[in-house]
């Protein structure tokens, strides 16, 4: 697969039915056995829990068809903003938030028990739907990703998952994207970033999807320039697949500083 032409052109390629399939409709015994799906959920709870993390509205940046980075989170804001960049996700992310389509059963009933909780899956998606404010046009390498309308400092919790190294060809690219994203993060607010190491390409339906081959080390570098401090940061080794040639992957859990720091490393 390397040395081939990967695209990035996410709303002519993408297919969101193909992805939300293949990667997070999963039933909850295949959610046992996934390892990397459950450490993102588990981090996610964790995240919610242990660190902490609570505001009134939560950003998600980058969310694709999949509402599973919000589950936990859910339980901890008054408001839940979903977002992307293709309109053919936003238009899932709709259906679910309008309709309660494509439920992903099997990941709320996991996360469900992670919480010993006895809600049941209709319960929580309810309560998550009626959460949205919400499906937001986004593109992370404007300096006001959201347009002008949701202006900066606007949001107590950022999560992001998933989005930025597959949104950036460079290193340097990477680093404005997450300036832009964290601008609208409130001074004191947190940001849980989930990510992927060494992955240079990731299959989707037909198409090979271009990624940002990243370090962990490097994430938390320009979160660090940004001048946050890093609450927490855990990773794993993820199994060779042939949808992709991801090495690992890391949850980091953040606080933005009193003021947004402007300066970044070239
Ligand atoms: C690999 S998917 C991740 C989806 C989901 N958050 C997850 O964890 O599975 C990458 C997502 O980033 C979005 N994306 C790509 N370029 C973007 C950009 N410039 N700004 C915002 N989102 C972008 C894509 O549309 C896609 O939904």
């Amino acid at each position: 697969m390397d040395g081939k032409e990967h695209t990035m052109a996410y709303e002519e390629d993408f297919d969101a039915e193909w992805y939300l399939d293949t990667y997070y409709e999963p039933s909850l015994e295949a959610v046992d056995k996934d390892e990397f799906l459950q450490f993102t959920l588990d981090s996610l709870h964790d995240a919610f829990r242990t660190a902490r993390v609570t505001g009134s509205r939560l950003l998600d940046v980058g969310t694709g068809p999949t509402v599973h980075s919000v589950i936990s989170g859910s339980q901890h804001v008054g408001e839940i903003y979903l977002s992307d960049y293709a309109a053919q996700n936003r238009k899932v992310l709709t259906d679910w938030w309008k309709l309660g389509t494509r439920p992903q059963t099997g990941i709320m009933e996991y996360v469900l028990r992670r919480e010993n909780s006895d809600e049941s899956v209709i319960n929580r998606q309810d309560d998550m739907r009626q959460k949205v404010r919400g499906i937001l046009a986004i593109d992370v390498h404007l300096e006001h990703p959201l347009g002008s309308e949701y202006g900066s400092e606007y949001f107590d919790v950022i999560i992001s998952s998933l989005c930025l190294e597959v949104a950036s060809q460079s290193i340097g690219e990477y680093r404005k994207a997450m300036k832009n994203v964290c601008g609208l993060l409130k001074p004191g607010g947190h940001l849980i970033l989930v990510g992927l190491c060494g992955q240079s390409y990731y299959r989707v339906g037909e198409q090979t999807f271009s990624s940002l081959p990243l370090k962990r080390h490097q994430a938390e570098e320009v979160l660090e320039d940004l001048g946050h401090t890093l609450l927490s940061m855990r990773w794993i080794k993820t199994q060779d697949s042939v949808l992709s040639d991801t090495k690992g992957a890391f949850v980091i859990v953040t606080r933005a500083g009193s003021t947004t720091k402007t300066l970044l490393r070239t």
